[in-house]
């Protein structure tokens, strides 16, 4: 068997060799023309001239393979009751069928569509029968506010919204019509129809001229057959926060993804066909895309679609009962739904009361994983706790233990080693490799291995501006961190206007955009500060209009409440603190890592090119009278 150090060095030095066998290892309806070759723009694409159609992947392929009668896809849902298992042939059929009466509503490959649903099959039934079909589709977390669907509607122009009546958080309903209809009263671009699927639980108002019901719009039409597309057409756009109020819409390919999926489910999860596989996230998220939907399914292996969350649905208990009940190889979460989970069941007691015999292994990521929460789980589990690195952008992971070679000694604070196919430098300010341990920017050099993005939707000029202009020839990851003298990467952070929240992406600078358009504000700063559970939550920083009087207590309460309308609860901003003045650098750059450094404690430098550097002795007293962040004891 390879191992993980020749395959590595195999897949940096001879690229085309590498994915050209991990290519054989899907069915295309045409093999790939070239591996490797330039697109329009001139950028490294991969499988250009293969076809295929990723649902005919995930669902009749193992039909043909005899897996019509395995289960595909345990819908497990704490919040209403229910439990239901969707066989192969099951979920293909009524994948066929959607898909069959969204082509005789006429939607065509290349057609968008969106798709905002809680986490229930009729959400992963939509997203298989627009791959079907060669559409486009594009799923909203459902906690967004409607300002941030109506944005991505904007930006996809969809001819279908696919949406459902609610939502559910904990044993609260979030109704989703008003949220619908706010995005497409504020939507510049109308659908040409909204297929609404009505839950049982919760039923909305039917009507709306653009309404079609969900069951009835699936079940008058015939099953179609997939639909052959080129490697290098989209499958999804999925939207991701950049630095600004413009999220990004990274666009997948479908050849490539397809092949970095099955390569992944082998060496990074080592999950076989069959096997139980669950990643504990939502399909709003690139996680739900990569690991509860396409990537077990390409696999062969059973997926688990949880609507619940790792505490009080109904007890800290929950995940460890899906593994037990469902018989789970291997588990995918966020640190955040660790750090939940061992608030409340500190001793592990939740975890004896289950037999967890059948878990191979835990991963984490979507955000930094903290030493203690990992050595608490590895501890607790008894088995490899493994935190792997990687972003929306890249699809799957580019730095892991990856289980499917031999497994390498955990370093609590590290990702682990790059994975195949990523060439990862630690690069200076001005470009230059670093040595080991010397903290940089993390890029990848290129090309980039299949799965990740090749352009940005609609927006090639904003692609080169984000990823590959500042050090060219490398994809700039946005993250900042450093390699040991083993080649081990620790991920230190974000080294742009993005923080994690729970393992949830969000911009500060969109932030910042909206309590900016706050009346009394002249001027503000919004920051990541440490949170015991979600990793990180935002802090607003506002400098006041001199003409202007209102209390703190009052403008905080005002600017919580926009975030929510604007972006969402997801954002779980909620403090502001008002202060004289920013610190800004001479040239007018406001300082918020330092702002940041001292909300969290940590020692920073008084940067040589600040204007004032009393200020941040005011910001300091300031957060210490409000009792905010980590930076003293209260
Ligand atoms: N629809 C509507 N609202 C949502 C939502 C959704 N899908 N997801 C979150 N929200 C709301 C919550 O209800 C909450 O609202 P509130 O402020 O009115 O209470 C707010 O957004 C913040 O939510 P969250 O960050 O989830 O905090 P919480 O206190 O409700 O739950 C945890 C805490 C730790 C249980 C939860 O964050 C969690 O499960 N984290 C794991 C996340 C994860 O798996 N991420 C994977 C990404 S790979
Ligand atoms: P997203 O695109 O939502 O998946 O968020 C990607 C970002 O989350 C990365 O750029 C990192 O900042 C952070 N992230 C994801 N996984 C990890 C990890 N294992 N360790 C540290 N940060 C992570």
């Amino acid at each position: 068997m390879n191992t993980y150090l020749s395959d590595y060095q195999l897949s940096i030095e001879k690229p085309t060799v590498f994915w050209e066998k991990q290519a054989r290892n899907i069915d295309w309806f045409t093999f790939p023309k070239n591996i490797l070759s330039p697109d329009h723009k001139g950028y490294p694409a991969w499988f250009e001239g293969g076809s295929l159609n990723m649902a005919y992947l995930c669902l009749d392929y193992h039909i043909e393979n005899g897996r019509g009668n395995q289960p595909a896809l345990i819908y497990d849902s704490p919040v209403t009751n229910t439990t239901l298992t969707y066989t192969y042939a099951e979920l293909q059929d009524k994948v066929a069928r959607f898909a069959g009466a969204m082509q005789k509503n006429g939607v065509q490959k290349g057609d968008r569509i969106v798709i905002y649903m809680p986490m229930i099959p009729e959400a992963v039934i939509a997203m298989l029968a627009s791959a079907r079909i060669g559409a486009i589709h594009s799923v909203v977390f459902g906690g967004f506010a409607p300002h941030e669907l109506a944005i991505r509607i904007d930006d996809a122009r969809p001819k279908l919204i696919i949406s459902a009546s609610c939502g559910i958080e904990f044993d609260r309903i979030i109704p989703y019509k008003p949220l619908l209809d706010q995005a497409l009263e504020e939507s510049a671009w109308k659908p040409q129809n909204v297929i609404f699927f009505q839950r049982e639980i919760f039923r909305a108002e039917a009507g709306g001229e653009l309404e079609i019901d969900f069951m009835d719009f699936m079940n008058q039409a015939e099953a179609v057959a997939p639909v052959p597309v080129e490697a290098w057409d989209p499958l999804y756009i999925l939207y991701t926060s950049g630095t600004t109020g413009k999220p990004k819409g990274i666009v997948r390919d479908t050849g490539g993804y397809a092949v970095a999926l099955k390569y992944s489910m082998d060496k990074v999860y080592n999950t076989k066909a069959g096997e139980v596989y669950w990643a504990a996230s939502d399909i709003g998220w690139v996680v739900g895309h990569s690991y509860i939907v396409y990537g077990p399914l390409i696999q062969g292996c059973t997926t688990i679609l949880f609507e619940g969350k790792p505490i009080r649905t109904p007890d800290a208990g929950t995940f460890w009962r899906v593994v037990s009940e469902h018989k789970v190889a291997n588990l995918f979460t966020a640190p955040t739904a660790i750090r939940a989970i061992r608030k409340e069941d500190p001793d592990g007691e939740f975890i004896r009361k289950y037999n967890l015999s059948c878990l191979r292994n835990l991963f984490l990521a979507g955000e930094r994983c903290d030493p203690p929460t990992l050595e608490w789980a590895q501890e607790q589990l008894n088995i490899p706790v493994l935190d792997h690195w990687w972003q929306t952008e890249t699809g799957w992971a580019m730095v892991a233990n990856m289980t499917g070679y031999e497994l390498f000694p955990v370093k609590p604070g590290s990702a682990s080693l790059p994975v195949c196919g990523y060439n990862i430098k630690i690069l200076s300010e001005e470009g230059k490799e670093l040595i080991p341990n010397q903290e940089g920017y993390i890029t990848v050099k290129l090309p980039l291995p299949p799965g990740c993005l090749p352009t940005l939707w609609n927006e090639d000029r904003r692609f080169y501006e984000s990823y590959l202009n500042q050090y060219p020839g490398y994809y700039l990851t946005g993250d900042g961190g450093y390699k040991d003298e083993e080649g081990y990467i620790f991920i230190m952070g974000r080294i742009d206007d993005v923080i994690n929240v729970s393992g949830h992406r969000l911009s500060t600078g969109e932030m910042e955009e909206i309590v900016g358009g706050h009346d009394a504000v002249a001027e503000c700063a919004v920051i990541g500060i440490e949170e015991k559970i979600k990793g990180q939550v935002p802090l607003g920083l506002v400098v006041l209009k001199s003409n202007v009087s209102v209390t703190e207590e009052l403008l905080e309460k005002e600017i919580v409440a926009l975030i929510r309308n604007k972006i969402g609860a997801l954002a779980s901003f909620r403090q502001v603190v008002v202060v004289k003045r920013l610190p800004k650098t001479r040239s007018g750059k406001i300082l918020r890592k330092t702002m940041q450094k001292i909300a969290d404690g940590v020692h920073y430098a008084i940067p040589s090119t600040i204007d004032d550097p009393v200020i941040l002795t005011e910001i300091h007293d300031r957060l210490k009278e409000r009792k905010i962040g980590n930076a003293f004891e209260y």
